[in-house]
């Protein structure tokens, strides 16, 4: 990162309190020096997740995850640290310098952080006019529907009026026509000059990026007009593309990383409906059929995708479409939620309460039986010309699974319910099986593959954590200790080295402490937060990035003025350290000779010079130790150091 970014990122730390940033998803509560509150990160139901306003880092003493603020965007949301830092400066009202760009790319960047402004002020125009006495009406239509006041803000609900132009005498001197154009904000006249607002008498719904910013707009008509659509949507612009757009994503994202599922329904309403009743892992596809493009989007952020269509009259062969498109995903888990007859979730709802949803939701049928139910009703099984339709039908669906025991499952079980041999079904299978399955495997490289390893790899590093906590002991405590007071390192380096540690995260840890030790001046409370945030930034494992989180989370209880134990707590460490290092050596040597296998002569001189080492500190520490903190544990069970 060149200096100017570096301190634009600061200046977006310093303007984005993590407290603030992460109450807009997780309730936090005070609890001593920091808030907890339910970890968005894995599903839990007493609070383990802890958020520190003076170390501005957050840390799950459940998952383990942990960062600072652009690290919880990062996961959140699931963007790159570009994203992040985009999104945070966003929100503050920051611009990210485009330094090192081509004359065309920043041009663009411009157009668009132009166009995100225009549609920012026209999101807050649309909602102050919701409040105005004129638009009374249109918060009546709202509470006949049973949203709440709570749920209109929250979605940022908002009112155009009905004249011709409001919106653009409001808003036109500011950002001049041609930019509300562009925004698809208002249109040309088609006689004489100048511009008309597209939005007019209809309730607003801004349809927001992942990153919370508005895009676009959809609006509604307080009842019916047989001479109007019901909803006018903005047009596609450079910002806006509705095939890779689901309305709703960014305010789910976070219920949809706890929760691991998704629910898809149709239309905003839908989707509102859903959040206030708390299933708040709701998006919609806003009408059509499901494209690939958010079905992708789907299958990248959840792994159980609920799908909540209205499957009646006219809709029917969209849903059917995109279905498909879930399908072909191959590997995450599609459900079907069968609402009754013409009933859409909001409709549902209204009539039925949640929980009667909820339970729908629960009872929701796989993908593949759903289908096969909807071709046997749309066909006569009792002919053999209606059978083949319904396998016809499922078919292409059987053939894109992949080979093994619920493939066969499905198709005994359909051929069974068919009154057909299944040699009948794989013969259709077979011919279709080529094709689909070549479709199918692109797809999984691209998503379920990368998907599965990142749970794995997350789950290792769990694993690793643990044995870091349990390892604990005088290490631990001295790295907590100088990331809260980071000039006691000056004595600290003196008579310990980095490299003495006894696990690779220590070392990672250790060694950036030395570094940024060395220029700090830690008077300043601004100081000493910052590093806190530089180690953060600096260590490359990323468990090691976790443990500083978690250290962070609390400052070293310590029997006494940390100046005058800390003598004893660094002897603590280095012979913690070693014989940490020492038992794992041992116990890789015990390991061996069990399994009658040669131990290396080296592997011997080092448990032996780890052991004398070992010794003469003990000696030396008798004589002096006063506080003895921890204790380090002989494992038999663990034998490596997961270097
Ligand atoms: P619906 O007709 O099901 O409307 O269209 P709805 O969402 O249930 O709205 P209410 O309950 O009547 O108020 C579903 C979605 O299709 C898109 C909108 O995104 C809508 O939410 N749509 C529908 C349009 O874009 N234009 C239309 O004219 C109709
Ligand atoms: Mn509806």
């Amino acid at each position: 990162m060149n200096l100017r970014l570096e301190e634009f990122k600061e200046e977006v730390r310093r303007r984005n309190d993590i407290v603030e940033v992460i109450s807009q998803d997780v309730p936090l509560q005070r609890r001593g020096q920091n808030f907890v509150g339910l970890c968005p990160f894995h599903q839990e139901r007493t609070p383990s997740f802890n958020v520190s306003p003076e170390r501005q880092m957050y840390y799950c003493f459940g998952c383990h995850s942990g960062g600072d603020v652009f690290r919880y965007i990062m996961e959140v949301r699931r963007l790159d640290f570009r994203g992040a830092l985009e999104y945070l400066a966003h929100r503050v009202g920051l611009t990210v310098p485009q330094a090192d760009l081509s004359p065309q790319a920043r041009r663009l960047l411009r157009q668009k952080a132009r166009l995100y402004e225009v549609l920012e002020a026209a999101a807050q125009w649309f909602e102050d006019a919701l409040r105005r006495p004129e638009a009374k009406a249109a918060r009546r239509y709202l509470v006949g529907r049973g949203m709440t006041p709570e749920t209109a803000r929250r979605f940022r609900i908002g009112w155009a009026p009905g004249e011709w132009s409001a919106l653009a005498g409001a808003l036109g001197p500011r950002f001049g026509m041609e930019a509300l154009a562009a925004a698809g904000l208002v249109l040309p006249r088609r006689q004489g000059e100048g511009y008309y607002d597209r939005f007019r008498g209809r309730i607003i719904f801004p349809i927001c990026d992942q990153q919370d910013r508005v895009i676009a707009f959809g609006g509604r008509l307080l009842g019916q007009a047989a001479d109007q659509a019901k909803y006018v949507n903005s047009p596609e612009t450079i910002l806006f593309k509705k095939r890779s757009t689901l309305y709703g994503l960014g305010l789910a994202l976070p219920a949809i990383q706890r929760t691991g599922r998704v629910l898809v329904v149709e239309g905003y309403t839908d989707a509102i409906a859903c959040h206030q009743g708390g299933i708040d892992y709701a998006v919609a596809s806003m009408g059509t059929a499901l494209s690939p493009e958010q079905a992708a989007l789907l299958a990248r952020y959840g792994r159980q995708i609920f799908i909540a269509y209205d499957a009646d009259g006219a809709g029917q062969a969209a849903t059917l479409r995109g279905l498909n498109q879930l399908a072909a995903l191959g590997d995450v888990d599609v459900r079907v939620v069968a609402l009754p007859g013409g009933a859409d979730p909001d409709s549902f709802i209204r009539q039925h309460g949640i929980e009667a949803f909820q339970a729908m939701l629960e009872e929701a049928m796989p993908l593949l039986d759903w289908r096969f139910d909807l071709a046997r009703q749309r066909h006569d099984e009792g002919t053999v010309a209606g059978k083949v339709r319904i396998v016809a039908e499922v078919a292409p669906l059987l053939a894109q699974m992949p080979r093994g025991a619920a493939q066969s499952g499905y198709v005994e079980t359909f051929a069974q319910q068919l009154g057909l041999p299944a040699s009948a079904l794989w013969d259709e299978i077979r011919k279709l099986g080529a094709g689909a399955r070549a479709g199918r495997a692109g797809h999984k490289t691209r998503n379920g593959r990368d998907n599965n390893s990142a749970v794995n790899g997350r789950t290792a590093q769990w694993g690793l954590i643990e044995r870091l906590e349990q390892s604990g002991g005088a290490e631990q405590t001295l790295l907590r200790l100088l990331l809260h007071y980071p000039e006691m390192g000056v004595r600290v380096w003196d008579e310990m080295a980095p490299d003495e540690f006894s696990l690779p995260e220590y070392r990672d840890i250790a060694r950036t402490l030395a570094a940024v030790g060395a220029g700090s001046h830690p008077d300043e409370m601004e100081e000493r937060k910052s590093v806190g945030h530089t180690v953060l930034d600096s260590v490359t494992l990323p468990a090691a990035r976790r443990l500083v989180a978690r250290l962070a989370m609390q400052e070293p209880q310590l029997p006494g003025d940390p100046e005058e134990v800390l003598g004893d707590l660094i002897l603590g460490a280095k012979r913690d350290a070693l014989h940490n290092q020492h038992n794992w050596v041992a116990a890789e040597i015990r390991r061996l000779e069990a399994q009658d296998q040669e131990v290396p002569i080296q592997l011997i001189r080092l448990a032996m010079e780890l052991e004398r080492r070992f010794r003469e500190l003990q000696a030396q520490g008798t004589a002096r130790l006063s506080y003895r903190p921890g204790k380090s544990h002989n494992r038999p069970d663990q034998t490596s150091t997961d270097g």
